[in-house]
């Protein structure tokens, strides 16, 4: 079966192959360029993010990969988003997903991404190596019910496509938790979902507090950066003008996760389907993390199968006993939503294991595939 990269003049074909496999099963789905409209550019590289598969000269299944960095925790992650999976629906159960998911799993490996992440069913993906694991927590605000606003922040909103975002508001992006971006495709990024810009400014000096992209349909936050009390500010706001607003919270963003806590309506556990694509390179990634939680004298070997592959081998602290586990337990391990001695396969006396793990993972709506 042969395997393509998607080119330039394959956009208008894959933007209507797209839209057709979806809508068969959601006659609402919309059009990939308005979901998507930073993903669909005519441009090689955009394109070429796209493999397909053709069959009589049309394209029959397609899957996307995506790599970002994703910045947690003061640790760079890089990361692939796998989505746009889909086969025509006269072509399916000739195993061409299946297909596809193999060599989107090769791509990312030689692309040099450490983890795999995407939104879908565990029940499918599951089977192609991909685990449930946690994605930080879900704070919801409740428009009706909001205590006192903070005098000292005015909070105004924009459309997404007329917001001004100063080079000095982007900048903020770099200290919060997120998905690095140039300013030229977040632009682009905000058409997404009828997206607005809510900002918070000091009363006094006007300085921009923190501002954040609100999906208003869905009624969600989906990224922000800035201080705490201006995200808290904006969250509030946003609720009153919608109605509630649910804000996805990484668990690296203690102080933020304290304050969330205190003033929200509902809390949840988010969560996400990841694949540790490289345990080398995700350990590499979260160094500075694990480094700084491992308690002295303590240590083990992570090992992670990989089927007919050699498996990969980590070497925590002072090395020891080898934890051997399957790339989804290992996702378990390292990410949760359980304490690391309760994932199967785990040698119940490694206490010290919970210090370190779950280490934190969270993607933003707004860069979601
Ligand atoms: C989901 C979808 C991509 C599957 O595509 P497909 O090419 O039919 O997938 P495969 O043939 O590889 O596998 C189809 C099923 O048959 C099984 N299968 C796998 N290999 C097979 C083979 N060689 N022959 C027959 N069946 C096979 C799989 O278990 C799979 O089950 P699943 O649908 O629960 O995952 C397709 O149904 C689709 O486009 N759906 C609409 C869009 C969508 O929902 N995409 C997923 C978004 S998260």
């Amino acid at each position: 079966m042969n395997i393509e990269l998607a080119r330039p003049d394959d956009l208008p074909e894959l933007l209507d192959f797209l839209y057709a496999a979806f809508r068969a099963g959601n006659p609402d789905h919309p059009r990939f360029e308005a979901l998507f409209p930073d993903l669909f550019a005519p441009a090689a590289e955009a394109m070429a993010r796209h493999q397909i598969i053709r069959k009589g000269g049309r394209i029959v299944s397609c899957v996307g990969t995506y790599p970002m960095t994703v910045r947690i925790a003061g640790c760079r992650v890089p990361a692939a988003g796998l989505g746009q999976v889909s086969t025509a629906p006269d072509m399916q159960g000739h195993g061409f997903m299946t297909q596809l998911l193999a060599a989107a799993a090769r791509r990312m490996e030689e692309e040099g991404a450490a983890v795999s992440w995407l939104g879908g069913r565990h029940d499918r993906y599951g089977r192609h190596g991909w685990e449930l694991v946690q994605d930080g927590y879900v704070f919801s605000f409740s428009g009706g019910a909001l205590r006192a606003m903070d005098e000292n922040l005015l909070v105004s909103s924009a459309p997404g496509s007329a917001a001004e975002i100063s080079e000095a508001m982007f900048a903020m992006r770099d200290a919060a938790t997120g998905v690095e971006d140039a300013p030229e495709s977040y632009r682009i990024r905000l058409g997404r979902g009828e997206a607005e810009v809510w900002t918070a400014h000091r009363r006094k000096t006007d300085a921009v507090a923190a501002w954040a992209v609100v999906l208003p349909k869905a009624r969600r936050v989906a990224d922000f950066c800035g201080t705490t009390d201006g995200v808290i500010q904006i969250a509030k706001s946003a609720a009153l003008r919608h109605g509630s607003l649910s804000l996805p919270a990484s668990g690296a963003d203690k102080g933020l996760l304290e304050r969330l806590r205190a003033e929200c309506a509902y809390m949840r556990i988010g969560s996400q389907m990841l694949r540790i694509v490289s345990l080398v390179r995700t350990l590499a990634a979260y160094r500075p993390l694990v480094e700084a939680a491992m308690p002295s004298g303590c240590g083990a070997t992570l090992r992670m199968t990989r089927g007919e592959a050699p498996a990969e081998e980590v070497v925590l602290g002072a090395g020891g006993r080898a934890i051997e586990l399957d790339p989804k337990r290992m996702a378990r391990l390292l990410f949760g939503p359980e304490r690391a001695g309760d994932v199967p396969g785990v040698p119940a006396d490694l206490h010290w294991l919970n210090a370190v793990f779950p280490i934190p993972f969270t993607i933003p709506e707004l860069f979601h595939v």
